[in-house]
Parts: C-alpha cells; structure tokens; sequence
C-alpha cells in the first residue's frame, strides 16, 4: 500500500479550507487549489485566522501553528496538483461540474494518484467513470467544519479497489478522524437520515406549527442537539442543502426528500445561510 505525502484539494468554499486544514496538521504537504489566486489566497488567509484564534486560546502550539502554514500552499494552477497521492475535490455539489473536473485532474495527477470526492451525496462511481483510473477513485466525505467532527464517510463505488478504500481509510485516521466505509448510495449515511429532518423543518415552518426560532430552541433543548434545523441549514449552506436533497430524491423518490417550497425560494433570492450573509437568519 503505498503512503500518501501530498494532498491536494480543489476548491475553497466552506469545505475546501476546512480540509487543506486537516491534511496539513497531520503532517502532509497540501496543495490547495481554487478557480483564483485571490480566492486560494483568501482561503489561506482564513485558515491563518482561525489558527491565530486557536493559539491565543491556547489551544495551539505557535511554532506548530507557522509549520501548518508553511505545508499550506495556495495556487490556481491544476497543475500545480501533478505529483500529488491524494487529492480531494470539494467543489460545488453539481455532477457536470464535478465530472469535468475528474477528467481534467486524471490527466493531470499522477496515475499512482487517488482522486477522492468530498460530495455529500453525487454518486461517486459517476465521477469513477469520467476517469481512466475508476479503480483508484472513491468519496471522503469530511463534515462541517472539517477541523472539529471527527467523522469521515469513505465512500465505495462499486469500480473502487480495496487498496483505494484501505488508503482512504488509514488517511482519514492519519488525519485524527473516525472513518466509517459506507455504499456509493445517495447521502449515504448521514445526510441521507439528516436531511428528511431539516426538510421537514422547513415544511413545518410553512405550515406553521410554530416560529423558525421555536423549532431550533425546541430541537436543541428536546433533543440535546447542538444547533436546531435552521442554524444547521444556514451552516450547510441553502444551495448545498438544495442539492443534496434534489440528489437524494433523484434516487429514492422519497416526498420527505423532496425540497420544501421556501427552501428553493431562499436559494433563487441568493439567500445561502452563514456563507452569502443571509439564510433563514441574518448574519
Ligand atoms: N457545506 C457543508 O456542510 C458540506 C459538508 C460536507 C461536504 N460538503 C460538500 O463539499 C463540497 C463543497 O461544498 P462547500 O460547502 O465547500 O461549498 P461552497 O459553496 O462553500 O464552495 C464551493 C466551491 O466550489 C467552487 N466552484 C463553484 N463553481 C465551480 C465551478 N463551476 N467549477 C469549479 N469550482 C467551482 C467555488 O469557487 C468554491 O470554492 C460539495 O460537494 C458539498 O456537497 C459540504
């Protein structure tokens, strides 16, 4: 089995820092991509801030804070990504997207590569199929934020070696997470029983059963949830959320699945959650 030293991601939402993060504690070399220079050097930038906070809290080692910096390094060039082990694609949750972008990188990476998915719900063996190498190409799904939940979903397609699953496994381990192996079905296991929940809080705020601020007290307070349905949405992303539910009731033709009215109306206003500054609240 051969060892990953370099990881590479592509793309620098909400996930993409968050995983560069990640790799880069554990002690790889990480080559974080985004679309421009500005934006992969924001994303740093962000990183930068969130480790300051960690060591003026003391919950981080100055000297380790400057050697995660320096195994950080930001590009807009994909082929900056070449010499690679690993590299992981957290762009936006859109199949023709993602696809185009497999096939780019398989070109690209070296063929001893893996390239890995961080989407939550797209079927991974869809991007397998858009490479020459579908053997070496599985899902890692990271959560949100990246730095803090300790679990990570290794998706198998069905096209997926063991070597592939086995590395992604000890990966994710490396990396300080819990990795659960789980089928290429859409959501697999968490979103595909978290989103019915944050679907039907939508629905239940349109019909209401009671204000949006209720529904998130009675949840944390009912259930011992750290966040209630609309924070966590807001978190998410509303666009994501859209996706995903929009993927998983492609496949199971579930009605919980299909996304509530006003969940699509905040989307098409631009209103994304904590990410564009409005959501379900105001940031
Ligand atoms: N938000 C979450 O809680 C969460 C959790 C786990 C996994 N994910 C998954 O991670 C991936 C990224 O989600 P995110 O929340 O970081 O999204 P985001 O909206 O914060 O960021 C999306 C990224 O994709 C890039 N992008 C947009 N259009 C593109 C295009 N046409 N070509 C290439 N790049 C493009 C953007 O520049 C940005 O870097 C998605 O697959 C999502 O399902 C999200």
């Amino acid at each position: 089995m051969a060892d990953i030293y370099t990881v590479g991601v592509v793309g620098s939402g909400i996930m993409g820092g968050g995983l560069a993060e990640v790799a880069a504690r554990a002690g790889h070399e990480v080559v974080l991509r985004s679309r421009t220079s500005e934006a992969a050097e924001a994303a740093l930038a962000s990183i930068t801030v969130g480790l300051d906070r960690q060591v003026a809290k003391g919950r981080l080692d100055a000297d380790e804070r400057c050697s995660i910096l320096t195994r950080i390094v930001p590009t807009h060039d994909l082929a900056a990504l070449a010499s690679c082990d690993l590299v992981i694609e957290s762009v936006i949750e859109d199949l023709p997207v993602k696809r185009s972008l497999f096939a780019e990188l398989d070109a690209i990476v070296q063929p001893s590569a893996i390239l890995a998915t961080n989407t939550s719900t797209l079927p991974v063996v869809e991007l397998a199929m858009a490479t020459r190498r579908p053997a070496q190409v599985c899902g890692i799904h990271f959560f949100n934020p990246a730095p803090v939940m300790k679990l990570v979903e290794v998706v198998r397609p069905i096209t997926a070696s063991d070597d592939t699953i086995e590395r992604a496994v000890e990966f994710a381990g490396r990396c300080g997470k819990d990795a659960v192996t789980v089928a290429d079905h859409a959501g697999f296991v968490v979103n595909a029983l978290l989103f019915p929940y944050l679907n039907n809080a939508i629905r239940m705020l349109e019909r209401g059963t009671a204000e949006m601020v209720a529904i998130d007290t009675a949840m944390q307070g009912g259930c011992g949830f750290p966040m209630g349905p609309f924070a966590l949405l807001d978190l998410v992303g509303l666009d994501t959320s859209l996706a995903i539910l929009d993927a998983l009731y492609g496949e199971f033709r579930d009605p919980n699945y299909a996304p509530a009215t006003l969940l699509r109306r905040k989307v098409a206003a631009g209103q994304l959650g904590r990410k564009s500054g409005r959501g379900f609240y105001a940031y």
